[in-house]
């Protein structure tokens, strides 16, 4: 099963999936990492781990419907049989969405559906849940929807700051997101089989 994987940030979820691939422990290809802007950590660790690597800049095309083409056009060029938003901070458009239909996994750190966008976690503390987690979903063409996955539950403790929280959100998160990629290889060998 082939995956290219989507950043924007530092990409520690993805550093897990690379070890546990380079481990022999999930049976996928990382095609290819790429990332919505330049000098990504996720990219260079990537890179670091001799990987193929993008950047489709959003900020170098001058109309968003040029980068959604640019996106679609390089993403679809390795033919993956999956993508994986991992920590990638921008909604891709119904184009994206009709080309990998039920093949676009996002991993979320709250549980969907609620609490979505780019502060899922503040969002969570701010409401005061005693509980929260993250969500692994196909995505659609909304911001954090999509049919769920699996989800992980995470308590909040009192003494918890948004990063503490995100800290203990992020290893459920990389554990959840290693079980998915691994419970669709698995699908994925028998629907090729
Ligand atoms: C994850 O919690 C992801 O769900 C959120 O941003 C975080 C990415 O962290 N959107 P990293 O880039 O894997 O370190």
């Amino acid at each position: 099963m082939r995956i290219v994987v989507l950043v924007s940030g530092t990409g520690s979820n993805l550093q897990a999936v690379i070890d546990a691939v380079a481990k022999g422990s999930l049976p996928v290809e990382i095609a290819a990492v790429g990332a919505d802007r330049p000098g990504t950590y996720g990219v260079q660790r990537s890179a670091d781990a001799g990987l193929e690597t993008f950047e489709v800049n959003f900020k170098d095309f001058s109309t968003r419907t040029d980068w959604d083409a640019a996106l679609l056009r390089k993403v679809a060029s390795y033919a993956p049989d999956y993508v994986v938003s991992s920590g990638f901070m921008r909604i891709v458009a119904p184009g994206f969405i009709d080309a990998f239909e039920g093949r676009y996994v996002n991993t979320h750190p709250a549980l969907l559906p609620s609490f979505p966008g780019a502060h899922g976690v503040r969002d969570a503390m701010a409401y005061g849940v005693k509980v929260t987690g993250c969500t692994v979903h196909f995505a659609d063409a909304g911001v954090d929807t999509g049919p769920i996955i699996a989800q992980t539950p995470v308590e909040v403790f009192p003494e918890d700051t948004e990063d503490s929280l995100h800290g203990r959100i992020k290893v459920a998160e990389r554990e959840l997101l290693i079980k998915v990629l691994a419970d669709l290889a698995g699908r994925w060998d028998s629907v090729q089989a």
